[in-house]
């Protein structure tokens, strides 16, 4: 199947070589508000235009995409909008990756080198689970949370949506990660993480110093692309303090 990738930084670099990796995409271009790459080529791949493509896909015999987007929050808005359209939202699972059986995963997640999904873990719409992360039986992870590179969850850990969670950092089991939390790099967390909430270092505490912007409800309403554009741009300048998220 033909594929196209939203999104040609450091977010979509990574998800086109997973999808090289597993052989199952063929990936025809990228999808990018930057004009200043259109046109040019990003690993080889074609940058194709912006998102007014989408309504071109079936014309052009192209059967899905996924956003591979490292901000969670513009992330989750493009995938429910390419949703609504109608468009198939693929994933981007690594062959190396393991996963259980009984794993449950939704649609545009992105499952990276060598991580391990145990058995009875959700993956909801959206989610990254970076290299090498292992998230143990029956965890939760909700729509659009980035479980970093070298993550630990225990079992029955709960992620909320769009939380964080920082590059090798652990979390013990029955833990619950609150909506838009933050865990910083190599913490170890013992405690619930309230929502909004950003915590560092071992034991976890709660950091006052750091930035964390949820989404909005007045953002959620935007069903069109040109909106869209928008809203990516006020991200940016909200997220301008967020952690690099891409490997
Ligand atoms: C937690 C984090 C989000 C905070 O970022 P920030 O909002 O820019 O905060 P600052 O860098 O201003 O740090 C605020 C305070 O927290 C401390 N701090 C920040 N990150 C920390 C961490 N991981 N562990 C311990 N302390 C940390 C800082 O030293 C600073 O302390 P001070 O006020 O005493 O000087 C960020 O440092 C972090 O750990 N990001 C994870 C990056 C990552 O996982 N990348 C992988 C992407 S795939």
């Amino acid at each position: 199947m033909k594929i196209v990738i939203i999104g040609a930084g450091g977010q979509g670099r990574v998800v086109l070589d997973i999808l090289r990796n597993n052989h199952q995409f063929e990936v025809v271009g990228f999808l990018d508000s930057d004009k200043s790459l259109h046109g040019k080529n990003v690993d080889k791949v074609p940058v194709l235009g912006d998102m007014s493509l989408l309504e071109t896909f079936n014309a052009r015999g192209i059967g899905g995409t996924i956003v591979a987007i490292g901000d969670n929050n513009v992330r989750c808005q493009f995938a429910r909008i390419i949703n609504s359209h109608g468009i198939n939202l693929i994933n981007a699972i690594h062959p190396s990756a393991t996963i259980a059986q009984n794993a449950t995963i939704g649609k545009n997640v992105v499952i990276a080198q060598g991580s391990n999904i145990c058995a009875h873990v959700t993956i909801e719409d959206s989610v990254i689970c970076n290299t090498g992360c292992i998230i143990e039986h029956e965890s939760f992870i909700h729509e659009g949370a980035h479980i970093c590179p070298g993550v630990k969850l225990a079992g029955h850990v709960t992620v909320e949506q769009r939380a964080f969670v920082g590059i090798g950092s652990t979390v013990i089991q029955n833990i619950t990660l609150g909506e838009a939390s933050v865990v910083g790099a190599g913490a170890v967390v013992l405690k619930n993480v309230a929502p909004e909430t950003t915590v560092v270092g071992i034991p976890a505490h709660e950091c006052s110093n750091a930035i964390c912007s949820p989404i909005t409800e007045r953002e959620n309403h935007h069903r069109d692309f040109g909106p869209t554009m928008e809203l990516i741009c006020n991200s940016r300048k909200r997220h301008s303090r967020r952690p690099p998220v891409a490997v």
